[in-house]
């Protein structure tokens, strides 16, 4: 748990205002911390907050829940969290106990959480509609459910449990996709962070070292910077192992003449970054490797070239696969009819993930890629990753041996303007010239 209290910036009271808005009269939303989890005997991994809570609040702590009750007249937001206790608090660090959680949190009341199973059941009274994201928090599942059960035994007295719960998803998770400006501005410092990051492993890679003195470059520049954590387990893959997706084992010797795909980012004041380069362990790409790579960063580009308001969501995708097919298809790893190998997936055994994802809180951040069916449209505040990539298996007989176990994924991370798109974390070089040039210096 952490002792600092985070600067309380005036967006909560106004993310607490829109969602209220959309829940309407007469409702209840419940949205209880995450779960501390425990490491291994006596220890925990570090503690990190629900974002729906932390989106709402900027509320650290664990064991707590917030209440929203729009329109309630003693107070619309009520926040449990546990009790001021010096001689907890001298081991696990400060807490803001209910007095805190009024005074720098924006509560309107606060309870100890140990009171929770009193007083929550008597806000549930009485409210038609439930907001609450079921199936998250199983622990938490069983605790609605048993205040649900404590209020429908008292149907005599007249007082009936809500009839409908809703998923909170749809409501805050549609906020949670449109950045604001203070949440872009973050988004670009957790970008530039990580591309300073790669730029150092570039520059300190060398043959003979091991992929994981790389990931001790990458966390050294996140955490020097302020950025305690990175926003997922940092890849690391030299040679064949840029071919697994999620490899992160990151304990291979980087050997002269592969390539090397590192996907690191940090989590900086609660956002992710995600970046991946690909560069040469020896500073030069040998033709094999700049051929495939050339393709991957063309395809790249094909999919920024849509990313503008009213492009769908799968467009950058669509276009991505357009560019690999064609150029596998030039460099002879795949054979037929281009229009064909896309409309069947040919390409799969190469390019076998989707082009991107929302990049938020989440790193996988929150919000429908469709609607009604539909891919859906993207507005400026839309934040997302563009990271095509070219994967031969080592094991693939079908191709010339000169591609087998190259693997390569270029990604950055893009908001959505109004005229197109801004990358935010381009403070890395990803031509095969700026690439060459930076590792000979
Ligand atoms: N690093 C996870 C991803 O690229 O989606
Ligand atoms: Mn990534
Ligand atoms: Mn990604």
């Amino acid at each position: 748990m952490t002792s600092a209290v985070p600067a309380i910036s005036t967006d909560y009271a106004q993310r607490r205002r829109k969602l209220m808005e959309l829940m309407g009269e007469n409702s209840i939303a419940i949205l209880p911390a995450a779960e501390p989890a425990m490491r291994n005997g006596g220890t925990e991994y570090a503690y990190r907050q629900n974002s729906d809570l932390l989106y709402l609040t900027g509320f650290l702590e664990p064991h707590s829940v917030l209440v929203l009750m729009p329109g309630r007249e003693h107070g619309e937001m009520v926040l449990f969290c546990q009790d001021r206790d010096p001689s907890m608090e001298l081991w696990t660090g400060y807490r803001a106990g209910p007095e805190g959680a009024c005074k720098t949190y924006g509560a309107d009341d606060a309870f100890p959480i140990d009171d929770v199973d009193d007083i929550l059941p008597g806000l549930l009274e009485g409210r038609a509609k439930v907001f609450y994201a079921m199936g998250c928090n199983q622990n938490f599942d069983l605790q609605l459910m048993e205040w649900i059960k404590q209020i429908r035994s008292k149907a005599r007295s007249g007082i009936y449990p809500p009839h409908e719960f809703v998923t909170v998803d749809h409501v805050l998770h549609e906020l949670r996709l449109l950045k604001s400006k203070e949440e872009q501005s973050t988004m670009k410092q957790a970008g530039k962070i990580s591309a300073q990051a790669h730029v150092r492993a570039m520059q300190i890679c060398k043959p003979g070292m091991m992929e994981y003195e790389l990931e001790a470059e990458l966390l050294h520049e996140f955490v020097r910077n302020g950025a305690r954590a990175p926003a997922y387990s940092s890849i690391v893959g030299g040679g064949a192992n840029g071919c697994i997706l999620h490899y992160i084992e990151n304990n291979a010797e980087l050997l002269n003449g592969d390539l090397v795909l590192i996907d690191a980012g940090c989590e900086l004041d609660g956002y992710a970054a995600d970046i991946t380069r690909t560069f040469p362990i020896n500073g030069r790409f040998s033709e094999a490797q700049a051929a495939l790579y050339e393709i991957v960063l063309d395809a790249q580009q094909a999919a920024f070239d849509v990313i503008v308001p009213g492009s769908h969501w799968n467009q950058p995708h669509e276009a991505t696969v357009r560019v690999i097919t064609e150029g596998l298809l030039k460099l002879g790893l795949l054979e037929g009819d281009l229009e064909q190998l896309i409309e069947q997936e040919g390409y799969r055994d190469f390019y076998m993930h989707k082009a991107g994802h929302w990049l938020g809180m989440d790193v996988h951040d929150v919000g429908d890629y469709k609607i009604g069916g539909e891919w859906r449209v993207l507005e400026p505040g839309m934040v997302l990753t563009v990271e095509p990539g070219i994967y031969v298996s080592p094991h693939n007989t079908d191709v010339d041996e000169k591609w087998r176990g190259i693997g390569i994924r270029i990604e950055d991370d893009v908001i959505v303007t109004r005229t197109g798109c801004d990358v935010m974390s381009d403070g890395v070089p990803k031509t095969i010239q700026q690439i060459e040039q930076l590792m000979a210096g």
